[in-house]
């Protein structure tokens, strides 16, 4: 649909940020902020197969820079994208049923679902595993021997249990999977929509998705065939 056109079928009270268009500038523009941390936390994670001393300085980098003030701001910061994609998220889904209610076409319909369901499920996962993750990996109470301070033993024993392998596993790719949908839509949100980019678009999403995603499960597989120790 075009962007005019959703504008005005918004269900919103006539601001920017009621309008759809305005919730979906939200999502892509949290989107970019957590697609952005996703992978450069993949990449430094990569740290893992350098061993301990290298992880472990890197945890040390991001804990101690700007005196301790760094990895306050940056948690701010994905707090609050982590809290508007998933207020925009919901308001959308919200607007899209009120919508649904009032007859829309039904071939347009039958494509939105499709993406949003999986969409709506894959992020619910995925705020489920960052608890998880944090409580694991971050704070320890998950985490059947965690040591303050050690972010590499902590990996290494966390990862050598299969279930905790496993659940980070089936993680990543529902992380696949959003991250291949949110790619595609925040770049047609952007106005990249067009038959010449298409293949670009759709180049774009697999390439990252395959390189974060095949990053991420890489590392208990690693750990669990003993590549890592
Ligand atoms: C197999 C994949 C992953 C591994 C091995 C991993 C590893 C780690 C490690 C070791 C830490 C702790 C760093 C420290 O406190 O010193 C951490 C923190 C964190 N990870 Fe991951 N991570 C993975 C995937 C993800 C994903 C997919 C997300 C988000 C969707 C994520 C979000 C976070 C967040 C928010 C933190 C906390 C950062 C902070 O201290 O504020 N991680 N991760």
């Amino acid at each position: 649909m075009p962007v005019a056109e959703q504008y005005l079928n918004s269900a919103g009270k006539g601001g920017f940020m009621d309008s759809s268009v305005g919730k979906k500038v939200v999502m892509a523009v949290t989107g970019v902020a957590l697609f952005g941390f996703v992978t450069v936390h993949m990449l430094g994670n990569m740290q893992a197969y350098m061993g301990a001393k290298a992880m472990n300085a890197y945890a040390e980098f991001l804990h101690t820079m700007l005196h301790g003030a760094g990895i306050w701001v940056f948690r701010a910061v994905m707090l609050v994208a982590v809290i508007l994609h998933g207020w925009a998220a919901l308001s959308l889904t919200l607007d899209n049923r009120k919508a649904r209610s009032k007859g829309y076409r039904e071939q347009q319909l039958q494509a939105a679902t499709w993406s949003s369901r999986t969409m709506r499920y894959t992020g619910v996962i995925l705020g489920c595993f960052i608890v998880y993750h944090l409580l694991h990996l971050t704070t320890g109470q998950a985490h059947p021997d965690f040591k303050v301070g050690d972010a590499y033993a902590n990996f290494v024993s966390g990862f050598q249990q299969v279930g905790a392998s496993a659940f980070y596993i089936v993680a990543q790719l529902c992380l696949g999977l959003h991250l291949w949908h949110g790619v595609w839509s925040l770049t047609q949100t952007f106005g990249w929509a067009h038959p010449r980019y298409n293949k670009l678009r759709r180049t774009f999403a697999s390439v990252v998705t395959v390189v974060v995603v095949g990053g991420n499960i890489s590392f208990p597989i690693a750990v669990l065939a003993g590549i890592i120790r």
